[in-house]
């Protein structure tokens, strides 16, 4: 299969980088800002105008700075929404199937339970307005051949994420503060990359025609911030202790969802997946960073 992937210097881009040797059956294609730059729509009709025949085009990329967000509202659109339904044209024009990538922050985090596919969406920042606009345009120009994937909390070796963050602060401070009535699951951007793999080998996805749906997928567990932080710190010996706070006391330009801790069974059942604990991940993820 001819496979386009964007967004190839994110996490998740650049971890499934790193697992494409092991699928050197299928031809992949990686782009990033500099060669399809999803703010300008004529960026990508250019790019597709050069390049086409994919069989499958996997959005991994986004405006991702959730905070930023609510004062670049018109950029995170441009990128997390408008340029979603044009990808999503151009897959339907070219008879590709479309994986799009987006996120639990689609939700408001009232929830007491894990939330489940059917749940109802209802986000309460830029950021996650912006990529339930991007879901939505997805489902409606692709009704068939497209995965619509909400995963949470990526951390990975690449880039700046939550892991990294707390290596440099436990290795400079003794003491850090950390919100502890966030709660959601981890995803190791390996894992994640990994299912997308094993998904698009998958009969189920192979299949000539299916339904666009929605599937969740991170590790399997949950945590909050803090103990996340603590775990860090336990695993790396590092000597840091973790005062939890609340999300009242670390005031943050874009509102956070209380619980956002998704269910993973529709995936595993589907796909016939197998999700390492986060804990587990975490230990990879920073064997992989030492
Ligand atoms: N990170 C999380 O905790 C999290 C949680 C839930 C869902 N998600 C979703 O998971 C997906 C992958 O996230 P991630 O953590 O891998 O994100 P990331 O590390 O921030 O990577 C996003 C990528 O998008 C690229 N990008 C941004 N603006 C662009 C533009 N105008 N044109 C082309 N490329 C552009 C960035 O390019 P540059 O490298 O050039 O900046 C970057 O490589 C995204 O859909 C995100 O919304 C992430």
């Amino acid at each position: 299969m001819k496979i386009l992937v964007t967004g190839k210097n994110g996490q998740l881009g650049r971890s499934i980088q790193k697992f494409i040797p092991n699928y050197d059956h299928h031809e992949f294609t990686l782009v990033g800002r500099e060669e399809f730059d999803l703010s300008s729509p004529e960026s990508i009709s250019k790019y597709f105008d050069i390049n086409s025949h994919f069989d499958v085009i996997i959005n991994c990329a986004a405006y991702t700075a959730v905070d930023r967000a609510e004062d670049e509202v018109n950029l995170a659109d441009e990128i997390n929404h408008l340029a979603v339904k044009k990808l999503a044209e151009f897959a339907n024009s070219q008879n590709a199937k479309f994986i799009h990538i987006s996120t639990d922050y689609v939700f408001d985090g009232q929830n007491e339970s894990l939330y489940l596919e059917s749940d109802n969406p209802n986000p309460i920042n830029v950021y996650g307005k912006t990529k339930l606009l991007g879901e939505k345009a997805a489902l409606k120009t692709m009704p068939n051949n497209a995965m619509i994937i909400r995963t949470s909390w990526i951390f990975s070796e690449f880039g700046n994420n939550f892991v990294k963050t707390m290596l440099k602060l436990g290795s400079e401070k003794n003491e850090i503060n950390v919100v502890s009535d966030q709660i959601g699951s981890p995803t190791y951007a390996s894992d994640l990359a990994r299912a997308i793999l094993h998904i698009i080998s998958n009969a189920n996805f192979n299949r000539k025609s299916f339904p666009t749906e929605i599937f969740y997928f991170s590790n399997i567990g949950e945590t909050s911030w803090s103990d996340f932080a603590k775990e860090i710190f336990m695993l790396t010996n590092l000597n840091c202790k973790v005062t939890p706070i609340s999300s009242e006391q670390y005031p943050t330009p874009a509102i956070r969802p209380k619980n956002t801790t998704l269910s993973k069974e529709k995936i595993t059942n589907h796909f016939r997946l197998q999700i390492p604990l986060w804990q587990q991940s975490l230990k990879e993820c920073l064997n992989e960073i030492m």
